[in-house]
């Protein structure tokens, strides 16, 4: 056994199998302990959103902590984000005239503030409306010189963030801050904000048993062997992928 780089989206992924992540959290608290391997959670909640689900579900604490989907990187329980990675987005990133642009579409429904990031800009955004908005919005949003990306996800939600950053570019920055090889690393996830994280790179992926339709649609259409669509669901998922890869 090996130190590896564990990366896991919270929602319907490391949380939601309440048996499976007592044993994946005791196998992941044994496996830092002995080896060193590193904890990484790559959630879209806001720091706030995730202290709640990290107290109701007693999450061990990760070494390092992304939030906002990629905008925000915490390392080591600091309070405050990585100024580095702060830095690197800040360049061309224009949240009033993204707001501005925005507001012109009825059917973009702002989430609540606290979702509302420096980085992240959230929407509620209805499935039906979301193939003919996206499409227009990106266009509009570059044509006023925006560098900008959209990010759907479980057919509701919509963050606007800069085009550089995202959970898998996050991933990639502290994989090469603590020089972990991709083939050390494995990233887990289940809907449309994972994306990134399996498309970045060549690190291991697992898709849980659960996974949504946006990213399974993205799976197919881009087939890779070191990708494993597990069977179980959540944790269940991950221990199997895990087992999987040889990674425990
Ligand atoms: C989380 C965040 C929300 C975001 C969603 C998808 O639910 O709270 O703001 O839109 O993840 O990334
Ligand atoms: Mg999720």
């Amino acid at each position: 056994m090996d130190k590896f780089l564990f990366v896991t989206d919270l929602d319907n992924t490391f949380v939601g199998n309440d048996e499976a992540l007592t044993e994946l959290q005791q196998t992941l608290s044994e496996h830092r302990q002995k080896y060193g391997t590193k904890i990484v959670y790559a959630t879209g909640r806001s720091p706030i959103l995730y202290r709640e689900l990290q107290i109701e579900q007693n999450l061990i604490e990760p070494d390092a902590l992304v939030v906002s989907v990629g905008t925000e990187i915490y390392l080591d329980g600091s309070d405050t984000p990585d100024s580095t990675w702060s830095e690197r987005l800040s360049e061309g990133w224009n949240r009033d005239l993204v707001l501005a642009e925005t507001a012109k579409y009825p059917e973009l429904v702002p989430q609540p503030d606290s979702e509302q990031r420096p980085f992240k800009i959230s929407f509620f955004l209805k499935e039906e409306s979301a193939h003919k908005i996206l499409p227009l919005l990106d266009t509009n949003l570059s044509k006023c010189g925006l560098n900008i990306k959209l990010i759907y996800s479980s057919g509701v939600d919509l963050d606007i963030v800069p085009r550089h950053s995202d959970k898998g570019q996050a991933m990639q920055f502290l994989r090469q801050k603590w020089g972990i090889a991709a083939e050390k690393t494995v990233v887990c996830g289940d809907s449309g904000n994972d994306i990134a994280l399996f498309a970045v790179g060549n690190e291991r992926g697992i898709l849980v048993g659960n996974a949504r339709p946006e990213l399974l649609q993205w799976h197919n259409e881009n087939p890779a062997d070191y990708r494993y669509l597990a069977q179980k669901f959540c944790a269940g998922g991950i221990l199997e992928g895990l087992k999987h890869f040889g990674f425990i």
